[in-house]
């Protein structure tokens, strides 16, 4: 069934918070439902409007992957508190690890990281709080790219013709599937949603792992986090899109103390994009990726080379994976 999109410019906020709160309480009539909460605009809206709908039958959870970016579960927590919502944090690291063990290439990381989530740990949380429903932040940039084949978004079923009752014994609820980015972030500040929320930077589902190149083992993501902080703390002021740090699987030849040392390399990518379906890389300063590269081969063991990426998407996606 082909999804009806409802563009940023023509979104009515306030009818569509009626409407969505309305059909959540509708689909779920007495039971339970969850929530899996990232601190993305889409799942913060996606938990807000649930909560409205649904008060104490909706349980929220943060499902900490173990590749999250640094001090997130925590942030996210204190952020939701202050709202009203409780919000419980699921120790998962251990599973996305052995999921992800030893796998290189790229779809097989999002199918991992898609089954570990919606098989393992949300099929776990269901049964144990007796919920018939999942609600998720799936927009309509995320059905697109899965049906066009271009990337595996972790979070699309229906469209692909997978039945998540049949998959994994619960029904799925996307009350933002018809929304873009634009038109998210609007619906989050009608919400009353803090600033850091709705505008926060994208962060894809399959977290940190879609900034890794071949294995996203503990070690390896514990690096690009650290290379994520630098970035994030030096292109926030530029106001893009979306910026990254991306671990390289090559290794190449550095010096330093007067040394060889075989290392590691960082890409830097920084995105002007609006819905995120076509991003122009921004025209940094010269001053600003020598601090970048300075920073990082300083700050993050290991690493000898930093890169910026030129390439427009298409035909680079904004995540490396
Ligand atoms: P790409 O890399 O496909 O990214 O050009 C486009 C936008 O989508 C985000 N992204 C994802 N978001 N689940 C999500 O919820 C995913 O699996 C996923 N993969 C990419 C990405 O961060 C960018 O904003």
């Amino acid at each position: 069934m082909k999804i009806k999109e409802i563009k940023a410019a023509k979104l009515n906020t306030k009818k569509f918070i009626k409407e969505k709160v309305a059909e959540i309480k509708k689909t779920v009539g007495k039971g339970y439902a969850i929530t899996a909460l990232s601190g993305g605009v889409d799942s913060s809206v996606t938990t807000i409007l649930a909560h409205k709908a649904l008060g104490h039958r909706l349980k929220t959870y943060f499902i900490d992957n173990g590749l999250m970016r640094q001090g997130e579960p925590q942030k996210v927590v204190s952020v939701f508190k202050k709202l009203g919502v409780y919000v419980e944090i699921i120790d998962a690291q251990k599973d996305f690890f052995a999921a992800l063990f030893g796998i290189t290439d790229p779809e097989e990381k999002r199918e991992a990281i898609t089954q570990t989530f919606y098989k393992k740990v949300f099929g776990r949380l269901v049964y144990e709080s007796r919920a018939k429903f999942l609600l998720h932040g799936t927009i309509l940039t995320d059905v697109d790219e899965t049906v066009a084949g271009i990337k595996r978004q972790h979070n699309i079923f229906k469209q692909i013709g997978i039945d998540p009752q049949k998959a994994f014994g619960y029904k799925i609820i996307e009350p933002l599937v018809a929304l873009r980015k634009d038109g998210v972030r609007k619906v989050a500040k009608a919400l009353g949603l803090p600033e850091t929320i709705y505008k926060r930077m994208p962060f894809p589902g399959p977290a940190l792992s879609a900034r890794i190149i071949g294995c996203a083992t503990p070690q390896r993501i514990a690096l690009v986090r650290k290379a994520t902080v630098i970035v994030e703390e030096e292109l926030v002021k530029t106001g893009a899109f979306q910026y990254m740090a991306i671990l390289h699987q090559d290794k190449v030849t550095g010096m330093r103390n007067g040394k060889r040392e075989y290392g590691l390399q960082i890409e830097v990518r920084c995105w002007k994009s609006i819905d995120a379906r076509v991003a122009l890389p921004i025209r940094l300063s010269f001053k600003i990726l020598e601090r970048l590269a300075k920073r990082i081969t300083t700050e993050v063991p290991g690493v000898v080379s930093v890169t910026y990426n030129i390439t427009p998407k298409p035909p680079s996606t904004m995540e490396a994976v």
